[in-house]
């Protein structure tokens, strides 16, 4: 795909409600950068998120509980640059929806109009479905995200597979359907049972997205920085490196100064040069001087 010059189909909620109907898997990952957004919307994945995992992978935090609604922005809006084809959803971060419902409404309102949004994220079972019904009724589609939520860290003690038990897997299927009901248009399943993924993936109208909840989810997503090696974080279970990037970029690194040093960079080729009838005409005043 030319980013530049081809038309390019748009992905839209309905768009991705369809292909669950079709039996089409859903391809998703999150963004954080024009650069990386733009190469991940040239590889024509459906839909990308602006993660609060940014917290994390990219501002160095060490979960995602500090990360704010205006760092969420201002990487939203670079993202957005990028974005042709995926649909760009952003994620609420931890404060933004917890004080009340209006202020969440404030926060996402701003992440559509300013930070060119199509939908929003937030994490949480049936408790969050009055505020989903207040979203989607100011025209603002959302993703729903259950299972093991990382923005409840200190509530679950810690990042736990969710659903183990009989009763957290009944709780986890009606909150699902308690979500769907509210009006998300998809939901994530993230660290749970296979087994518990493909049931709630199977009951639902609406897709089911993946994340260490196994391969029979509608579609699946990961941390961009999880699937190119970039990480500094024990890589999880569920996460496949399709690539070494922190090895390419170390051995770049070490070339790029060992060149230095040894006096290698730059050589004449990426030097720029006077024409030669200057250097004499230069070279001829400096004498006279
Ligand atoms: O913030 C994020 O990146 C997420 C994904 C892990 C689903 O919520």
């Amino acid at each position: 795909m030319d980013h530049n010059t081809e038309a390019v189909s748009k992905v839209t909620v309905p768009w991705i409600l369809e292909r669950k109907l079709r039996a089409e898997k859903i391809t998703c990952l999150t963004a954080y950068d024009y650069p990386t957004a733009r190469l991940v919307d040239e590889a024509g994945i459906d839909l990308i998120l602006v993660g609060d995992s940014l917290a994390q992978v990219v501002l160095g935090y060490d979960s995602t509980v500090p990360v704010t609604v205006e760092e969420i922005l201002h990487h939203l809006r670079a993202v957005r640059r990028a974005t042709r084809r995926a649909l760009l959803v952003a994620d609420l971060p931890y404060g933004a929806y917890h004080v009340s419902d209006e202020k969440a409404l404030e926060v996402a309102i701003r992440y559509v109009k300013e930070g060119g949004a199509e939908a929003v994220k937030l994490e949480g079972g049936h408790k969050r479905a009055a505020l989903i019904r207040r979203l989607v009724d100011a025209e603002i589609p959302v993703m729903a995200h259950i299972g093991l939520t990382p923005q409840s860290v200190h509530a679950m003690g810690g990042y736990r597979v969710q659903g183990r038990t009989l009763e957290s897997a009944t709780e986890l299927l009606a909150d699902a359907e308690a979500l769907q009901d509210a009006g998300a248009f998809a939901i994530i399943l993230e660290g749970m049972p296979r087994e518990l993924a493909a049931i709630v993936t199977q009951r639902l109208r609406i897709p089911t997205i993946g994340i260490g909840a196994g391969p029979d989810c509608d579609g699946q997503i990961l941390i961009f920085h999880d699937l190119v090696g970039l990480c500094f974080l024990p890589r999880t279970k569920f996460v496949r490196p399709y690539a070494d990037t922190a090895a390419n970029l170390r051995q770049a690194l070490a070339h790029f100064r060992e060149d230095i040093v040894g006096g290698r960079f730059p050589d004449d080729s990426e030097s720029y040069h006077w024409p030669a009838s200057l250097r004499d005409q230069f070279e001829r005043s400096c004498v006279a001087k």
